[in-house]
């Protein structure tokens, strides 16, 4: 090992133990802040960088990395994200998110596509490391922080994990849901963790162990997934402070009724800049690769949640991880998907791989266009639909879509 191999090696170790320090279930800590060595230029595992295969012809931007162990169905992978990505390039369907005004100026043209896999193979095309946005594609790493420290029932009982079939921050919703009868427990009108009312309950109910603040359990949390240290883009976070005044009603309602405990404009705020986090396409992959492993960063080895907050999250993630449209994704390609307004898209195929994509214009349910087509590609081709079996055992019988044919006549010997 070289000079700068153990130079790396070493910040590697020391960002895996101070992360797994920042997200520890333990007691108190002691420490004032979350520290983080600063993360060199190269992607931490570029000591695992195998090869990098040519650009499909006539693609700029078009070129495979591909990084960590190699992996059985290495070629299935390149070709499936590489025949994805030449797909829909020229897909110019949506239109960016102007709510938030500064992600309106973001070029729609970017696009870049990541699939991370359990063993930690990175492949990815176009923008994939183009930093944005992450927005509501971090409301599943949050609400898994809390299912690990509060408990899985804590985030049923005070946020609920029913689709509420309404936009992702839909008043509407939270009033009707106010009027369905539940015992005094079960609060419901937040609807799931992935709304917008649900999203900003997670923050207020985040437990913190005593010398912690709440930023720092956010950031550590999503740092711990990606493997990395993030930041937060202030240009996105001061234009969504400025122009969140849907949200400061929504915050306003759930205070009202009691679902928000502390103060709603603190847990508004903390929320809005837990969606101003940039991440790229191949952090989200990597995010998604956590999951897709039982909780353990496939590239840092960190054990970041449980296997069992693991399964308690992406069934959130598959009940509503795009929002109004999630059932007809669920129906058509089977796998549990977060999508941001940001563009971004985190897909999770458990026990295999996961799928990172960006590109920034939207359907009108706030989901990017491309990136849902891109992954709806690739899982045709890598299969991953979680419904998806094979009869076992004996080969067919005949008459598979209709009723078993007569049993053929019995040649009866009559002796006469
Ligand atoms: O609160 C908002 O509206 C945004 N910060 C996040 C919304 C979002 O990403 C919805 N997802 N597709």
């Amino acid at each position: 090992m070289n000079q700068t191999q153990r130079l790396l090696v070493a910040v590697v170790v020391s960002f895996s133990s101070m992360v797994a320090c920042a997200t520890s279930r333990g007691g108190p800590s002691t420490s004032p802040a979350v520290t983080y060595a600063p993360p060199p230029d190269l992607p931490t595992n570029v000591l695992l960088a195998t090869t990098t295969t040519a650009a499909p012809a006539g693609e700029p931007g078009g070129q495979i990395s591909e990084y960590g162990p190699s992996s059985q169905g290495d070629a299935a992978y390149r070709s499936a994200l590489s025949d994805a990505y030449k797909s829909f390039k020229g897909l110019s369907e949506g239109k960016n998110a102007d709510y938030i005004p500064i992600l309106a100026s973001v070029d729609p043209s970017l696009y870049g596509l990541v699939i991370v896999t359990v063993q930690g193979a990175v492949y990815e095309i176009g923008a994939a490391r183009q930093e944005f946005s992450i927005q509501s594609v971090s409301k599943p790493f949050t609400v898994a922080r809390v299912i690990e420290t509060a408990g899985a029932d804590a985030v049923n009982k005070r946020i609920g994990v029913n689709a509420t079939g309404q936009k992702f921050n839909s008043i509407l919703a939270i009033d009707l849901l106010k009027n369905i009868p539940s015992d005094k427990e079960h609060l419901i009108p937040a609807g799931n963790p992935l709304v917008n009312p649900g999203a900003i309950t997670t923050v207020d109910l985040l437990p913190v162990a005593a010398g912690m603040d709440k930023w720092s359990v956010i950031i550590g949390n999503l740092e711990a997934f990606a493997g990395r240290k993030l930041t937060v883009n202030d240009e996105v976070y001061r234009s969504e402070s400025e122009t969140n005044t849907h949200n400061r009603a929504i915050v306003q309602l759930l205070k009202d009724y009691e679902v928000i405990k502390g103060d709603p404009l603190q847990a508004l705020d903390l929320y809005t800049r837990q969606c101003s986090v940039s991440v790229s396409a191949r952090d989200l992959g990597v995010m998604g690769a956590t999951l897709a492993n039982g909780g353990r960063n496939p590239l840092t080895g960190v054990q970041v949640v449980s296997p069992a907050t693991v399964a308690k999250a992406l069934a959130i993630v598959a009940t509503a991880g795009f929002y109004e449209t999630t059932g007809e994704w669920l129906y058509r390609v089977g796998v549990p998907a977060k999508s941001g307004v940001g563009g971004g898209i985190v897909a999770v195929v458990p026990g295999r791989f996961a799928i990172g994509t960006f590109s920034p214009p939207l359907d009108p349910a706030g989901n990017s266009v491309r990136g849902q087509r891109a992954v709806e590609a690739m899982i045709q081709r890598l299969g991953g639909n979680v419904f998806a079996s094979r009869p076992a055992g004996r080969a067919p019988q005949t008459g598979a879509t209709g009723p078993a044919p007569a049993p053929a006549p019995t040649a009866v010997a009559r002796k006469n």
